[in-house]
């Protein structure tokens, strides 16, 4: 599957832009704050309906206009058509996803049919954050790699609101809906259990594969590892919602649950944020997100019809924020035509050039330049 053709209307500091891409390697080189990073999130929009960096989707609409449109024309070698991906959002509207002008009932529906991967100097914010950034790292890939588990996901949430707003009335003048709390406990408990179970069997099938991009990329003699904390594994979810119901009343949100799981992160059985190197760290997270390329690559993708396709890769700034030895790394996955499309972002033309001798994949570049794109 590769991205033909991109148009936006009012996205970031974009009014408007027409590009139509390489299904090889596209580059976009610019100074900082032209736009680059902008584009890849466009691109990412269209494969995951959100931005990579931001979670307020009003915020990715240009300052003084009132809509954004992200469109995508995607092909695929398979079908001898193409398909057109629009993402839009208006000001204190939903926002609106379409497949050929079809509109998703879910945005879910999309999550997972063009897959993309991400690999930007902010990925070791994954380490060095809290447990909420790594809950919504592992979600996100598992989502797309399994609708059974984006679908429990979105119930458990559904359900825990209520929960939570059920835990909030307890103190209020309306008194506290005992009878009520039960039942949303009866059908949270079979969800949180089936999430464990499936973050626990994927993150057995993900370690290996990540365990070998990592010894590829750091060629160390530590042993890193990635392990499942969670209160659930053994327990029966719904005795262990009653048995911490009167905290959870105290403290009106509920503290056990796959809400508050962690993903420990592990380098010679210590914790990677503070005993890693930064390279080291660096590492680690580029070798999370190969792993996830492998993976989604080698899923039996749902659209376009049953073709296997490779994720699209994103790949931010990394000539810059990389060292020789991880880039070289990264190039010779490149060359070795381990990805499908590639779209990439620099500062410098000539080092992007340096860096893609030898690589035999078609390339396109582009010049940014405060919000236009021109090809070079
Ligand atoms: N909603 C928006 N409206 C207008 N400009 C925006 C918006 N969001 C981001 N920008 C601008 O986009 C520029 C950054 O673009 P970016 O793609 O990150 O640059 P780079 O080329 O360095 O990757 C910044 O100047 C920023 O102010
Ligand atoms: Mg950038």
């Amino acid at each position: 599957m590769t991205l033909d053709q991109l148009h936006l209307l009012f996205f970031k500091n974009y009014d408007e832009a027409n590009l139509s891409f390489s299904p090889g390697i596209n580059c976009f080189i610019g100074d900082n704050g032209s736009g680059k990073t902008n584009l890849l999130d466009a691109i990412h929009y269209l494969a995951l309906t959100k931005s990579a960096f931001t979670t307020l989707d009003a915020q990715s609409i240009k300052q003084g206009a009132d809509f954004f449109v992200v469109k995508g024309k995607f092909s695929s070698p398979l079908l001898d058509r193409s398909e057109t991906i629009q993402v839009s959002l208006r000001t204190g509207q939903k926002k609106t996803l379409t497949h050929d002008k079809q509109p998703y009932e879910r945005l879910a529906d999309h999550i997972g049919r063009y897959p993309a991967v991400l690999i930007s100097p902010y990925d070791t914010d994954i380490i060095r954050q809290g447990s909420e950034e790594r809950r919504r790292y592992f979600d996100s890939l598992q989502s797309q790699l399994d609708p059974e588990f984006l679908n429990l996901l979105i119930q458990y949430n559904g359900l825990l609101r209520q929960r939570n707003a059920t835990l909030k009335q307890g103190t209020s003048s309306h008194g506290f809906d005992a009878l009520y709390l039960q039942a949303l406990d009866d059908q949270l408990a079979p969800l949180g259990e089936g999430l464990s179970i499936l973050r626990t069997s994927f993150l057995t099938e993900f370690l290996p594969v990540f365990q070998r991009h990592y010894q590829q990329l750091a060629e160390g003699r530590e042993q890193v590892s990635l392990e499942y904390k969670s209160q659930l594994p053994g327990q029966n979810f719904r005795h262990l919602l009653l048995a911490n119901e009167r905290r959870d009343l105290a403290l009106q949100r509920s503290t056990v649950g796959p809400h508050r799981d962690d993903f420990v992160f592990l380098m010679d059985k210590l914790p990677v944020k503070s005993y890693a190197s930064q390279g080291q760290q660096k590492s680690f997270a580029i070798a999370l997100k190969l792993a996830q390329f492998e993976l989604l690559a080698a899923r039996p993708a749902t659209a376009p019809a049953g073709s296997a396709s490779k994720p699209l890769l994103l790949l931010d700034d990394i000539f810059d924020r990389l060292d020789e030895k991880r880039i070289a790394r990264l190039l010779q996955l490149v060359a070795d035509q381990t990805f499908g499309q590639v779209f990439l972002t620099d500062t410098s033309l000539e080092r992007t050039d340096q860096a893609l001798i030898g690589v035999a994949t078609a390339i396109q570049r582009f010049r940014v330049q405060a919000g236009t794109v021109v090809l070079i």
